[in-house]
């Protein structure tokens, strides 16, 4: 009797001791296990007179079942201790704003190229595209541009140190490639990259192109003229006034530099037009019988124009953006805007 007592005033002590739940099951494997005390204690019953042996098994019955208890209060005490302790440091605040997926956009100068292909397209023309690695004769010497012109030099075009390649100056080579693969009749865009030697507020070494080209009987400056006009009107989506000042390109003649009613103060002047009411948008011309002869076209059965635009320069002015370097600092707080 004593020594069931003390077995079990230890068992409890022993069980209030400890925090751990394999510590815990320790002491069950002890007491209960297959080769534990109490266990012992019931096998030893057979040992016992037939009048002691009920009475003993009670008692022996009515420890194991106490420590079962205490074990088993134990546990769900502890499980109990772990779950709040987890859920204590895992506690979410739900005040907090929810996270935010940053969901992309496109580039302005995308969304302007794009718009810009759109509506060629809708006037006739194919859109195609020429490689950025050139050569000096599509670039340059088909182009009707002399051997030393300064566009040649090496302070303006990056050279590649292989052959005669270079990064291309202009989307003009694309007209040569065009005809070269196409022949003519031909109507199409070529807009893309293009690379020069500069760098400040208003110039970047990368910059992007749209040249556009017409060849085919009887085209005229007129026909230039009033496909440019009704491009601007269409991009601008305004009705626009345009001044065709006569200018020079190797590879048009006669040349033209075209100029837009300035379209943020309709020419009243303003700082994006330098109080002139006037902006320069794209240079132009009728294609120079020499680029025709250079891809063995009949200059003279066939006549065309050509013209060129900055694609960054259509942006700045669309979004009224002051400082071309910014389209190309990939600052998300700016490009978000678009
Ligand atoms: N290639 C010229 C440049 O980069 C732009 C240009 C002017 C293209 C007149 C043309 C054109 O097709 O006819 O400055």
């Amino acid at each position: 009797m004593d020594n069931i007592n003390h077995l079990v005033v230890t068992a409890k002590q022993q069980i209030n001791s400890i925090n751990d739940l394999t510590e815990l099951d320790n002491i069950r494997v002890q007491y209960l296990g297959k080769k534990g005390a109490l266990t012992a204690l019931l096998k030893n019953l057979n040992s016992l007179s037939a009048d002691e042996r009920p009475k003993m098994g009670q008692i022996v019955n009515e420890a194991k079942t106490l420590i079962a208890q205490l074990l088993q209060e134990k546990k769900e005490h502890l499980v109990n201790a772990e779950l709040n302790a987890k859920l204590a440091t895992e506690v979410i605040d739900i005040t907090l704003p929810g996270r935010r997926s940053q969901i992309g956009s496109l580039h302005p100068i995308t969304k302007v190229r794009t718009r810009m292909e759109e509506l060629f397209r809708t006037l006739g023309f194919d859109v195609i595209e020429g490689p950025e690695i050139e050569d000096e004769f599509h670039n340059f010497t088909a182009l009707n541009i002399p051997e030393h012109h300064p566009a040649r030099a090496a302070t303006d075009t990056f050279y590649l140190e292989h052959g005669d390649y270079l990064l291309r100056t202009q989307t003009s080579p694309v007209q040569i490639r065009a005809m070269e693969e196409f022949g003519v009749p031909i109507r199409a865009i070529a807009p893309g990259k293009v690379y020069r030697c500069d760098y400040d507020p208003t110039h970047v070494p990368m910059f992007h192109q749209l040249e556009g080209f017409v060849v085919d009987e009887n085209i005229t400056f007129a026909n230039l003229k009033g496909i440019l006009n009704d491009f601007l009107e269409m991009f601008f989506e305004k009705k626009v006034a345009t001044r065709f000042r006569p200018s020079y390109f190797p590879f048009t003649e006669p040349s033209a530099e075209v100029d837009l009613r300035c379209v943020l103060c309709d020419g009243e002047g303003c700082r994006v037009c330098g109080n002139t009411g006037w902006i320069e948008v794209l240079g132009c011309g009728m294609v120079h019988p020499k680029v025709l002869d250079a891809v063995n076209i009949d200059s003279e059965k066939y006549t065309g124009f050509a013209f060129g635009m900055g694609i960054d320069r259509f942006a700045m002015f669309k979004y009224q953006i002051n400082d071309l370097r910014l389209l190309f600092e990939n600052d998300i707080r700016f490009l978000e805007q678009f």
